[in-house]
């Protein structure tokens, strides 16, 4: 089908370095609940990922913390050696089981952990970095230094962000380049519009994670519904599609374990909103973020 294909989503360059399609994927889900352990169905969950080339899709989000460890293995088992891919990964938390999350930015354990998706992955450099969370125990600064310290030593490609203020993103970029921010906000969870604005005006790129939330906008009759019914498309094909026309910078990163999810979800780069159809849903998003 000629509307499968990531490409059409667009590109952006990473640091100024690496061109990478705006439409990539989110390996979080292809995890057991909780993102605990192993997938419900790993036959499917691997199919997923090695469709992912195919459909032109060659950024994929990961973390060590999926599983925690699962994400990164199954990407390796399903992707290695990754030719024409850039893979994403994270450290900042720590696990111990189902749904629980734990802020760990002490150097030592995130420079561990950095070591390890090295190893998970199966590469000598990590494509992105990102802290995925600001430990508030820690000096961020110290945090930043360590970031600094794995570019420097060539462990890290390029390093990013994530879950931050734009304060905090001015205050990193004084110890490293900041190449990506990864916030949740989706056509209803507009808290970081500010930090979109800056992303935009700086080059990074921004991550949206929960990007095919929509809450109540999926309703019959909400203006999400009726432009996604105009496009004989789904309600979570419009809201990606109203993310990539938002910002040039926006990198959408859809997450699923089952290949016919994944394939309506890169259908969507295919979707061109007019301008009136992207202003009646963002003034819709806005409403809802508000209400
Ligand atoms: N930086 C952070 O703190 C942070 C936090 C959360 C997530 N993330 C990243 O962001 C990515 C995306 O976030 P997310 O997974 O929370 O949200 P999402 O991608 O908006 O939604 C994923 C959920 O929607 C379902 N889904 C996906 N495509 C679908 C489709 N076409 N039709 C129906 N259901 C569909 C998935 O289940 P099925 O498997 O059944 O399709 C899953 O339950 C994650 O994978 C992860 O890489 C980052």
């Amino acid at each position: 089908m000629a509307d499968l294909d990531a490409s059409k989503s667009g590109t952006f360059v990473v640091d100024g370095n690496v061109k990478i399609h705006r439409l990539g994927f989110g390996a979080m889900r292809i995890t057991g609940p909780g993102v605990w352990g192993p997938p419900a169905d790993r036959a499917e969950a691997l199919r997923t990922l090695r469709r992912l080339p195919e459909l032109g899709v060659n950024f994929i989000d990961t973390a060590d913390s999926y599983g925690p460890d699962v994400s990164e293995e199954l990407i390796r088992e399903a992707l290695y050696p990754y030719k024409g891919l850039f893979i994403a990964t994270k450290a900042g938390f720590t696990r111990s089981g189902p749904n629980r999350w734990m802020p760990n930015g002490e150097p030592d354990y995130l420079r561990a952990q950095a070591l390890k998706s090295l190893r998970k992955l199966g590469i000598e450099r990590i494509d992105l970095w990102q802290l995925h969370r600001i430990d508030p125990q820690v000096p961020r600064e110290a945090q930043f230094a360590l970031i600094r310290s794995l570019l420097d030593e060539g462990v890290i490609a390029h390093a990013g962000l994530s879950q931050v203020s734009v304060a905090d993103i001015k205050a990193a970029q004084k110890v490293f380049k900041v190449a990506t921010v990864q916030n949740r906000y989706n056509l209803v969870d507009r808290d970081s519009e500010d930090v979109l604005d800056y992303c935009e005006a700086e080059g990074i790129g921004f991550i949206p994670w929960y990007p095919l939330a929509a809450g109540r906008l999926t309703e019959s009759g909400s203006a999400l519904d009726e432009i996604a019914k105009a496009h004989g498309r789904t309600p979570g094909q419009v809201a990606l599609a109203w993310l990539l026309k938002r910002s040039p910078v926006m990198l959408p990163i859809p997450g699923t374990s089952k290949v016919a999810h994944l394939e309506e979800n890169v259908a969507a780069a295919a979707i061109a909103l007019s301008d009136a159809e992207f202003a009646a849903l963002d003034r819709a998003g806005k409403t809802a973020s508000r209400a």
